[in-house]
């Protein structure tokens, strides 16, 4: 494609028609623009929401949210009702998590995923019914396992045998029951479109297949513990069936083998449902997939001739991430001269402190002019940010219309995930504020740090 001229693009990133199009799988549903080009997010227009907050700028469309949550739970209420069963979904909050996104969520229906003490303060601030939180991590202090059984969370999902024995102790001194599940390892990774499948996965979560019988007997010698069945999650960002059948098939010969033993009427199989970051990546929708997951484990345990277990959920990226969107503003812009052609560095007022999943992943986002269209056809951009590092980049590689200047205003879709929720201060450089819009309303959710949060916890200075 790009063989005319000599250029830095890899092959995956086809020059687009239109360098100004929105492609509608990686953007939020009201994302369009107006008459003049300006790009527009829940009814209000990026130069206003820029000119009112700042920039960089986090923008949460409300709506997808919503609609994102309610799509999941109607989807698999629909999936689990074919097979005679019931599915929950929990939101996973480590995706990102205010009380406002928690409460957008719930009332949605869906139940919320927390995975450290700090995420189960958030969810309880937004007034969540504890009742309705799963509370996961690989090493729960005592002090968060108390917490939790203290004010009820529903489900607490044990990671390891340590962890039982933390727990006995608890709810015998507290005289509580306490429902739980226990996280297995199931040996399937999956990632993207493959999976991969071992005996033993070399990784820190849950409890190895073969040590999970003894484990499930001691839960079940303990009281104040009610096993509601086994949990696995296999990866994130994944795409099709292939891989949540194949953990579930091992998961269920476990889960049959324990009926021995007593009622499991529970299986979770985690979240890691994928979403679009460029126009390579197509994720199949919500409805086809749940009930090609549903169907496989329904499929898996009539040929084991075991009654199908309440199903649940954690899709955590697949709720959030297309409904946000970032805003930065254009800087300074310089052309590389490399072997393989020029490479245009657009730098913005953000990077790896709002978005550190291209350092950390080598993740792959898109962007388009947010002030206006621009008037040029395309050239490629790499857009970095201003830290002081080089793999600091926002966007790796994008076609966007060569008449890019400084001052125009640069939107990167799908950052609601994982990108607020990894920030830092690296460099002390402020967090930037979360604006939440819908309908043509804005309001922060999450304000912006000032140069007096960045001095706080310095005990050096005066006051
Ligand atoms: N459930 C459990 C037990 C998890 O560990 C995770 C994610 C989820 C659910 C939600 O997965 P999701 O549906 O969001 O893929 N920071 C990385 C992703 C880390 C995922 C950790 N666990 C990234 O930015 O790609």
């Amino acid at each position: 494609m790009h063989s005319a001229v000599s250029s830095p693009a890899p092959d995956w990133l086809a020059v687009p028609d239109d360098a100004n199009d929105l492609v509608p799988e990686i953007w939020p549903a009201s994302a369009t623009r107006d008459a003049d080009g300006e790009l527009s997010l829940g009814g209000i227009g990026a130069c206003e929401l820029a000119r009112t907050y700042g920039t960089p700028l986090q923008v949460l469309d409300e709506g997808e949210v919503r609609r994102r949550a309610s799509a999941f739970r109607d989807a698999f209420d629909a999936a689990a009702a074919e097979h005679r069963t019931t599915a929950r979904v929990y939101y996973a909050g480590k995706a990102l998590l205010n009380t406002s996104i928690v409460r957008w969520v719930m009332d949605e229906g869906l139940n919320v995923d927390v995975c450290t003490g700090g995420e189960l303060e958030v969810a309880l601030a937004a007034g969540a019914d504890a009742g309705r939180l799963g509370f996961h991590g690989n090493n729960k202090s005592v002090a968060e396992l108390e917490r939790a059984v203290e004010v009820g969370v529903g489900t607490i999902i044990i990671d390891s045998e340590i962890e039982i024995e933390r727990l006995a102790a608890i709810v015998s001194r507290t005289g509580t029951t306490q429902r739980v599940m226990l996280r297995v390892n199931s040996g399937v990774h999956a990632e993207t479109h493959d999976f991969l499948a071992t005996a033993h996965e070399d990784q820190k979560f849950g409890t190895p297949l073969a040590q999970a019988p003894e484990l499930v007997a001691r839960i079940r010698e303990v009281d104040g513990l009610d096993l509601a069945g086994l949990h696995c999650h296999i990866g994130s960002q994944i795409f099709g069936v292939a891989g949540f059948r194949e953990s579930a098939a091992r998961v269920l010969d476990l889960h049959q083998e324990l009926l021995a033993g007593g009622n499991i009427p529970q299986l979770n199989l985690g979240g890691g449902f994928g979403i679009a970051y460029t126009r390579t990546d197509r994720p199949e929708p919500i409805e086809s997939l749940a009930a090609g997951i549903v169907s496989a484990v329904a499929e898996e345990c009539e040929a084991r001739g075991i009654r199908i277990p309440a199903l649940s959920f954690e899709p955590g990226r697949a709720i959030v991430g297309n409904a946000g969107v970032t805003l930065y503003e254009v800087g300074t812009i310089k052309d590389v001269e490399l072997d393989v052609g020029v490479r245009r560095y657009v730098s913005v007022d953000g990077g790896m402190s709002d978005n550190a999943r291209p350092a950390l992943y080598g993740a792959q986002f898109s962007a388009r002019l947010a002030s206006r269209a621009g008037a040029d056809g395309a050239s490629l951009v790499r857009v970095v940010g201003k830290h002081c590092e080089s793999g600091d980049i926002v966007v790796d590689h994008e076609y966007l219309p060569a008449d890019i200047a400084p001052g125009d205003l640069l939107a990167v879709p799908a950052t609601g995930a994982y990108c607020a929720a990894l920030s830092s201060n690296y460099n002390h450089v402020p967090r930037p504020p979360i604006v939440a819009v819908d309908a043509g309303e804005a309001r922060v959710i999450v304000r912006g740090e000032s140069i007096v949060d960045l001095l706080a916890r310095d005990a050096g200075i005066d006051r």
